[in-house]
């Protein structure tokens, strides 16, 4: 059993009861002990264990590694010349969805093996210790049971998003498609996944056919997600709720009714700060910039008690970033959330929203998933933009 001593931190964000900045956890003059991969011990500086190997963090803030709970790795090409023209002033509609189902379908294996591994690659450079990954640029069952083969090789966070939209070829016959879904691709998909998705939205999926392949996952063991109110109102938060969602991603256009129908779900979940929702709203603000859509508004959904997730939705249409830094900067300057709660939200707030407990967090036992910046404290995500400020990251315990 081998042993890794952190020390010399200068703030170390927990995420567990006590210390500072309420949520967070902040404590200083601590030490953190490291054994098989696992947080062993957080205590005093002065009180630390002898342990085999040392790794000082000279003064730096040390945080939990991100938990990236949104995206979609899986895919060919890229369309940039798309991002082009909607920065010239056309609309982001999702259309472009089936340009990369295209490329995706006419690609090998390995290409897309090598791009989840360089953008898996990029993220964890960047912090991120956990990725969630969907499929959705399959559509047909070999292509989205080898997209969820492929991303299950890098991830155990693996979404079935068979229901991203209506693929070309059964643009005149939705039903069908939803029962391709329901039937055979779920089947394939179903032992490579965790979490099944569908993007319910004008132009995709409709609240009916959303609830029935939604209910389909659910039966065969897999938790449920909805990509909800991107490009308007719509009813795909309330069908969240009411499935018992673990989130519902992107939250962009919300009525009163989505706000009171996510706090509803609030329960004792007897942690940090022992209220939290049942299904966490996951905002996407990669997503906003890349598409220059009003960014959602974090301050409600916070001051009404909703549990806030930030993550990328890495993609090749509407996000094309795999920076949770740069998702912290976003929140804070635009979508009125502290940096703390920007910080909770990209580390505790994911992992909350994968309904995981030893992630997002380090408190003794939870997996040595660790970040020490090249900076004093949690505050410089957000106060220092665009600026690389990850000097080191653990994931297991293991220096990546
Ligand atoms: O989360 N909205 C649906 N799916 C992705 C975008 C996919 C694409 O444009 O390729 C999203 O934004
Ligand atoms: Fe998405």
């Amino acid at each position: 059993m081998s042993s890794l001593l952190v020390d010399g931190i200068g703030e170390l964000v927990t995420n567990e009861p006590g210390g500072e900045s309420g949520p967070l956890g902040i404590r200083r003059d601590v030490a953190l002990l490291v054994e098989d991969g696992r947080v062993a011990w957080v205590g005093p500086s002065r009180d630390a264990p002898a342990a085999d190997r040392r790794l000082d963090a000279q003064g730096a803030a040390v945080l939990p590694g991100f938990v990236d709970s949104h995206a979609h790795l899986v895919f060919a090409g890229d369309r940039a010349a798309e991002f082009a023209a909607r920065m010239a002033g056309q609309p982001y509609t999702g259309g472009g969805i089936r340009t990369t189902v295209g490329a995706t379908r006419a690609a090998g294996d390995d290409e897309l093996r090598a791009t989840v591994r360089r953008l898996r690659d990029e993220a964890l450079r960047q912090g991120t210790t956990t990725m969630e990954i969907k499929s959705g640029y399959g559509l047909t069952v070999t292509d989205e049971a080898r997209s969820l083969r492929i991303a299950a090789e890098v991830s155990e966070e693996t979404t079935f998003l068979g229901a991203h939209v209506v693929p070309a070829e059964y643009a005149d016959r939705p039903d069908d498609y939803v029962g391709l879904v329901c039937g055979p691709m779920l089947a394939a998909a179903a032992p490579h996944a965790r979490w099944i998705d569908v993007f319910c939205e004008r132009g995709a999926f409709d609240v009916d056919h959303a609830r029935a392949i939604l209910a389909c996952g659910q039966a065969v063991g897999l938790g449920v997600r909805v990509h909800a109110n991107q490009l308007g109102p719509g009813p795909g938060v309330q069908l969240g709720v009411e499935l018992g969602a673990a989130s519902v991603d992107h939250c962009t256009h919300l009525t009163d009714a989505d706000v009171d129908a996510l706090a509803s779900s609030r329960y004792d979940c007897m942690c940090a700060d022992s209220l939290h929702t049942t299904t966490v709203a996951t905002l996407l603000p990669g997503a906003e910039f890349s598409t220059r859509s009003p960014y959602p508004d974090a301050r409600r959904l916070l001051d009404a008690g909703v549990t806030v997730a930030l993550a990328t939705d890495c993609n090749p249409g509407s996000s094309y970033t795999s920076s949770m830094p740069f998702c912290v900067a976003l929140a804070v300057r635009e979508m009125r959330m502290t940096p703390a709660e920007a910080v909770w939200a990209a580390t505790a707030g994911g992992a909350r929203a994968l309904r995981r407990d030893d992630i997002g967090r380090l408190g003794v036992g939870a997996r040595a998933d660790l970040i020490v910046l090249d900076a004093p404290s949690h505050l410089h995500l957000a106060y220092r933009p665009g600026v690389p400020l990850i000097r080191q990251v653990l994931r297991n315990g293991v220096l990546q």
